[in-house]
């Protein structure tokens, strides 16, 4: 099995532009290197093709959904790509770009199991439809186009929908919800670790508990690993931070505990955006977590 590198250099679902060059920022970083060094077989399938962007149109206000007919066009592009590494048998890790991509991504992924188990880490639940959403931006809202609810291109990509079902899902590092994403969460049950619920266990039983809660009911488990989880000091290249967050020790642990696991089926590393970063060490974070995540010992 190999693992696959598909770049999905989208910045449509938010309006922080540079976050489109979050896939080269991990590679400029040494990505593909840090995981072959491990032991792995890693193809570089290059960036997924992205719709053209219009300066005006990016930068100005819209109604509804921002950019909609783009992140529709580029979640097309990703399905296929990740659906192909799928076929093929080998391990996509996408690299992202925003959270939207997830819409595509996951699409391709659940293709392939009747039950997909998704762990998503990150500061936000992106659970928003348009009406509970404040921004209209699309990256607070894959999870819940992935469950089944919202725009129904969104909702339908890869010809299908229903990719994740509710009650086979766990939000890590949760710190800001918005009002209709709680009342969404409390409602349908989703399990969730908020910031206080990580203070109080402790990583390792955050883990170890979400593995007990996903294996039995799944038949795979896809990692969406949102950079803004982790406290803005350690990742402060992202656009949208949220001070409180994980530190990169927890992570560590979390991503090695992943690895151990062998559940793990995919990946996604999102919100990277090198234009507002120190010097790009959000992505030089990202990739030493990727070790972890790739099974790297020290001893
Ligand atoms: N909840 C906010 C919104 O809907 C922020 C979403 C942030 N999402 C992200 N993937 N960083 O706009
Ligand atoms: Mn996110
Ligand atoms: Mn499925
Ligand atoms: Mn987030």
């Amino acid at each position: 099995k190999q693992i696959e590198i598909i770049g999905a250099p989208t910045a449509f679902g938010q309006r922080k532009l540079g976050v489109n060059f979050g896939p080269d920022a991990l590679r400029y970083a040494g990505l593909i290197e840090r995981i072959e060094d491990i032991g792995h077989e890693v193809i570089d399938k290059g960036n997924v093709e992205s719709p053209e962007l219009n300066m005006k149109k990016y930068k100005g206000e819209q109604e509804g959904l921002r950019n909609l007919d783009e992140v529709i066009t580029f979640s097309n592009n990703l399905y296929e790509a990740v659906n192909e590494t799928k076929e093929r048998g080998n391990f996509p890790l996408i690299l992202g770009g925003d959270h939207s991509l997830s819409i595509g991504s996951i699409a391709g992924i659940s293709k392939h199991y009747e039950n997909l188990g998704v762990i998503w880490y990150d500061a936000h639940g992106d659970l928003n439809t348009l009406d509970s959403s404040p921004s209209g931006n699309i990256h607070g809202m894959p999870l819940r186009a992935l469950i089944g609810d919202g725009d129904e291109q969104l909702v339908n990509i890869g010809g299908y929908k229903n990719k994740v079902k509710p009650e086979n899902i766990v939000l890590i590092g949760m710190r800001d919800l918005d009002d209709g994403e709680k009342q969404y969460i409390k409602e349908v049950g989703i399990h969730t670790y908020t910031m206080a619920d990580i203070d109080k266990l402790g990583m390792d039983k955050v883990i170890h508990e979400t593995i007990d809660y996903l294996k039995d009911k799944t038949d795979g488990i896809h990692l969406s690993l949102d950079v803004d989880a982790l406290d803005p000091v350690e990742t402060p290249g992202t656009g949208t931070t949220v001070p409180g967050g994980v530190t990169y020790r927890e992570s560590h642990l979390a991503m090695e505990l992943l690895h151990e696991s062998k559940l793990i089926v995919s990946a996604d590393l999102v919100e990277v955006n090198p234009l507002i970063d120190e010097y790009n060490k959000t992505a030089y974070q990202a990739i030493g977590l990727m070790g972890s995540f790739f099974g790297e010992k020290l001893l």
